[in-house]
């Protein structure tokens, strides 16, 4: 039986999780600027059973939907393929549901939009400063840190949660 939607439904847990360099640098050319196995696996635990978003973009650099989670692209562009759902904007995203936690993972440009809407933020810092073309936006004013929840000579992976409220809808 097809669910039909609630209005009165909250919106999904939304999170977003990056890494980024010392001058906030998050990719170069398309991709990331560094090799971090260890940051890697820790994505791959944290995100496992949830549901990705993330922009065409970086949906294009990763090439294929990332095992065990569902997959949402936002673009206007995209075609879709299997094992990958493609939408046209962020409210499709705010509008969701399910009882999964729905992770934003980039690009800068869904990162920006996104944030408002998340309650919690995991953010690896990697102890370089690279170029690049891709930065993470400011996120200090509307976040504290909580926890710090790994570090390695190359990393460091710290936990911020939202300190104002989350928006109550969508705006218009
Ligand atoms: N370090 C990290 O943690 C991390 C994480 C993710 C990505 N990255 C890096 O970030 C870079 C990519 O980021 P980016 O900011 O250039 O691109 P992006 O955010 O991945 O993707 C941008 C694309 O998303 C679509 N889009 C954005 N807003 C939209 C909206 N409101 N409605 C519909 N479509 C929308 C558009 O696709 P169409 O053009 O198809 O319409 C746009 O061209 C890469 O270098 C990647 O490796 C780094």
């Amino acid at each position: 039986m097809s669910k039909s939607p609630d209005p009165l439904q909250s919106q999904p847990t939304i999170k977003a999780i990056v890494a980024m360099a010392e001058n906030r640098v998050i990719g170069a050319n398309g991709t990331l600027p560094w090799h971090l196995p260890g940051d890697l696996k820790f994505f791959k635990q944290t995100t496992m059973g949830g549901v990705l978003v993330m922009g065409r973009k970086t949906f294009d650099s990763i090439g294929r939907p990332l095992p065990g989670r569902e997959t949402i692209v936002i673009s206007r562009t995209m075609q879709s393929i299997p094992g990958i759902r493609v939408v046209d904007g962020i409210e499709a995203v705010l509008e969701w549901q399910t009882d999964k936690t729905v992770w934003v993972v980039g690009g800068a440009e869904i990162y920006r939009q996104m944030l408002p809407f998340c309650s919690e933020l995991l953010v690896t810092r990697v102890s370089l400063s690279v170029a690049g073309d891709t930065f993470f936006p400011s996120f200090e004013d509307c976040f504290e840190r909580v926890g710090l929840l790994a570090e390695t000579p190359q990393f460091r992976i710290e936990h911020y949660r939202r300190t104002q409220d989350l928006p109550p809808a969508l705006p218009k």
